[in-house]
């Protein structure tokens, strides 16, 4: 007899789950800077147009999909069409890919969370991150692409993030996922609020916000403005990589999935534009106390943000190691919520196809997982091959899994009035034809012309000027292995009789 699901207290627990999985490090060190490049206060009217005929419905596809058919991405695709259950798969590879060096930089975070109280390196940030810290191989020069020489000073902390991840999801979805949620997504809000109000009182901050705000308009006749306000909504939003159907899937039977949906997705976008401010202001304040001009700065987006800019920013500032803690602090938070819903929706769908406990999939996931994660990324090489792997599960994994869900749920298996349907009655919310136009029509074609210029560029531009090989290896080998994977997982067989589990009656 199969275990009863797991379930989320209640509407709260879920709503703060959802939003710890959203809110993560995109939002913070991702969303300020691509907005900047791509039309600054302009860029507002592609996001919002983004966010509401891709990320929402989307959104709302994903929690339909999790609730109806009560299980983690692979059982419920699955429950959709059985052969759909690939699809499912091929999330769950993208979750374990993403996982395994999203973990890298919460233990990075977590060392300069340490870092911050004694900034006596910060007259020289970027020689103490690649430099001291990470000990950066010279690759493209005298040392190979890939080395196996350990760096301790992150191995510790990478091997920290791993315990606690695997005592969250051992303890479970109410127990474990819900309760952290509970504690840091408060935290966080205050944390990082606290930071951002001091960053507007600092010199210079109006500079910065006239910086990211000045629109440009003549942004908008550019595709390539469209495909990053996209391409940010969709990772920020955490959809189409089968965490929000999990989710979902532990909502009880009766619960309203509309509204929380948009409260996720506000608070997402709300907690990224308050990001963009914090940010932006603090480059100012850097960008007046160097008589530069903001364009002048360098590292206004991802690691170099974090962990170059920031740190030279709270050193000049007052009271400088208190903002770098909460700066760094607010990274963990973040990332750890994010980390732990990744890994519950490869736990789940172990857990639900070979009949492993709870205990058992979390302790040889978590395992697995940790050994590749040092293996791979907490060498004097790890941070180029984060890089790589990131840009090609992201920009070519979630996308192409974006296209095949709606292209198969809206035109193939033309099930979209059924999920409305299950949507409006479970909801007091109703979602309206609009909601069916966005999946059938909008996203299908905006998301397939993305993928395909997103293809096409890497295939000639290569990325980062790294190596032709490297890439061969590292990018397009990432998604060799989620093909790879999610083909031998769909084809293994189940130790557990799907249909056993409690579905909703069809
Ligand atoms: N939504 C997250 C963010 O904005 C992205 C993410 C979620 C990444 C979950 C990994 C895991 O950063
Ligand atoms: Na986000």
């Amino acid at each position: 007899e199969p275990e009863t699901r797991e379930e989320f207290s209640g509407q709260l627990g879920f709503i703060l789950s959802a939003i710890g999985s959203a809110v993560g490090l995109g939002n913070i060190w991702r969303f300020p800077g691509v907005a900047y490049e791509n039309g600054g206060g302009a860029f507002m009217v592609p996001y919002l147009v983004a966010l509401l005929t891709a990320g929402i419905p989307i959104l709302l596809l994903d929690y339909a999909i999790g609730h109806r058919f009560r299980g983690a991405a692979p059982l419920a695709f699955r429950r959709l069409k059985r052969w759909l259950e690939g699809l499912g798969w091929f999330q769950v590879m993208i979750c374990f890919v993403i996982a395994v060096y999203y973990a890298v930089i919460i233990a990075w975070a977590l060392s300069y969370f340490v870092y911050s109280f004694d900034l006596s390196w910060g007259d020289d940030t970027a020689g103490f991150f690649t430099g001291s810290y990470l000990q950066l191989a010279d690759v493209g020069g005298a040392d190979p692409w890939f080395t196996l020489d350990f760096v301790s000073a992150v191995l510790i902390p990478l091997v920290l993030v791993w315990v606690a991840t695997i005592v969250v999801l051992a303890a479970g979805v109410a127990k474990g996922v819900e309760k952290v949620n509970f504690i840091f997504i408060p935290l966080l809000f205050v944390a990082f609020g606290a930071l951002v109000i001091r960053s507007l009182t600092l010199p210079g901050a109006t500079d910065g916000l006239n910086a990211l705000f000045t629109p440009d308009w003549g942004a908008i006749a550019d595709p390539a403005v469209w495909i990053a306000a996209y391409g940010q909504i969709f990772f920020s939003l955490s959809i189409a990589f089968g965490i929000m159907i999990t989710y979902a899937s532990y909502r009880k039977r009766r619960a309203n999935l509309t509204s929380p949906g948009l409260v996720v997705a506000f608070a997402n976008s709300g907690f990224e534009v308050f990001a963009g401010i914090g940010v932006f202001a603090a480059l100012g304040f850097l960008a007046n106390q160097q008589a530069l001009a903001i364009a002048e700065l360098e590292g206004i987006s991802g690691p170099i943000l974090a962990f170059v800019t920031f740190p030279a920013i709270v050193s000049q500032m007052p009271a400088g190691p208190l903002f770098g803690a909460l700066f760094f602090g607010s990274l963990v938070m973040a990332g750890f919520t994010s980390l732990i819903s990744i890994l519950q929706v490869v736990s789940a769908s172990f857990q639900e196809k070979f009949g492993w406990t709870r205990v058992q999939a979390v302790i040889r996931i978590g395992v697995v997982a940790a050994v590749i994660s040092v293996v791979g990324f907490s060498t004097t090489t790890g941070l180029i091959a984060l890089d790589t792997v990131d840009n090609w599960a992201n920009n070519i994994g979630i996308v192409a899994s974006a296209v095949v869900t709606t292209v198969v749920v809206g035109w193939i298996l033309r099930r979209t009035g059924e999920m409305r349907f299950h949507l409006n009655s479970v909801s007091t919310l109703q979602v309206g034809r609009w909601w069916s136009f966005c999946i059938i029509v909008l996203g299908p074609v905006v998301l397939t012309y993305m993928l395909v210029s997103r293809i096409v560029s890497l295939i000639q531009d290569g990325y980062e000027g790294y190596a032709e090989t490297y890439l061969g290896v590292a990018g397009w080998g990432t998604v060799v292995v989620l093909l790879v994977g999610a083909a031998v997982l769909t084809l293994m067989r189940w130790r557990v009789e799907p249909d056993k589990f409690d579905a909703w009656p069809t």
